[in-house]
């Protein structure tokens, strides 16, 4: 019998489609420029069997849903006690860019916001590596997470690059305080090349899927994280992938998550499925508008929520 589900997904598409709320993100000019219009909704079972409904195969930059990505590979290449040693695990309940280190230890407070991810970045490879050696891992691995060759989109790299002076003057604080020991400027490009990955809501849903069953790519089958590792990335998503917002997704929607400025969201719920919506106009926590809309209603109709 054919599948309901791209039938349900389009509905679900149709309906959240007329909301035009939210501005897309700015602070990086190249932003500014994507289609606002842009609605679609991929989901992929641990099978490997992808629905999808909309732009499923429109790319954008993956952002900040590369940090859950990149805090397990931190944690894969220098150790779960040395990545704890320089970044906590607790929500900050401020805003993605503030600095938020924490009292007494100066870590960041979590691996989703930028501080702590810039602390993850500069921890792949092994916290000796070279900037392209970081970049390159990084690649390597989102590609085999989303089963296709992916690519820096280095036009937005540059663009991010101009107004950068945030996420420099973190670096800058992480260098003073002992969070990193490599130069700033090098671990802002790298960490800003790793936020420039062209991706799709389809390859999203493929690397949400993977968080979902346990590490393993569910198409190639392919092991990418450590089950262990995966428990710790799924865990912080739970407490701090959507920021400031984190709350009220938990009880709204209720899986592990993230979302990007560039209009993604990602969900993954254990042992079941990842999705991955993409819409560019965000809120003022800096989530997708309309992301979080389609996520909630699949919530609510198909009882994704853990409790
Ligand atoms: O560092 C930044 O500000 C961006 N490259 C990523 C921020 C982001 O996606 C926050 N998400 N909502």
């Amino acid at each position: 019998m054919r599948s309901p589900l791209p039938d349900y997904l389009l509905e679900v598409v149709d309906a959240c489609a007329s909301d035009r709320s939210g501005a897309l993100a700015d602070y990086i000019p190249d932003l500014a420029r994507a289609d606002p219009e842009r609605l679609g909704v991929a989901l992929s079972t641990i099978d490997g069997e992808v629905y999808a409904a909309g732009d499923v195969d429109v790319e954008f930059t993956i952002q900040s849903i590369s940090k859950p990505f990149v805090y397990a590979l931190a944690i894969q290449d220098s150790g779960l006690d040395e990545v704890l040693r320089r970044i906590s695990v607790e929500p900050s309940g401020n805003a993605f860019n503030e600095l938020s280190l924490e009292a007494g230890t100066g870590r960041p407070y979590n691996p989703m916001i930028n501080a702590g991810a810039i602390a993850s970045h500069a921890l792949v490879v092994d916290g000796l590596s070279s900037e392209d050696e970081r970049v390159e891992r990084v690649l390597e691995a989102f590609s085999e997470l989303a089963g296709r060759e992916l690519h820096v989109n280095e036009a937005v790299f540059e663009s991010e690059m101009s107004t950068a002076h945030r996420n420099l003057g973190i670096a800058h604080m992480l260098r003073a305080q002992g969070i990193i020991e490599d130069d700033p400027e090098e671990i802002v490009r790298g960490y800003t090349r790793q936020c420039s990955i062209d991706v799709t809501a389809r390859d999203l849903a493929l690397m949400s899927a993977t968080l979902a069953n346990s590490g393993r790519q569910p198409q190639s089958g392919r092991r990418i994280i450590d089950p262990r590792v995966v428990r710790q990335v799924l865990s912080v998503m739970l407490s701090c992938g959507m920021y400031d917002a984190a709350g009220d997704w938990i009880t709204t929607v209720g899986i592990p998550a993230k979302s990007g400025v560039s209009g993604g969201v990602i969900g993954a719920l254990p042992g079941q499925l990842g999705l991955a919506v993409f819409s560019p106009r965000l809120d003022e926590h800096g989530n997708s508008v309309r992301g979080v809309q389609v996520c909630e209603r699949l919530s609510a109709d198909t009882g994704l929520h853990l409790m």
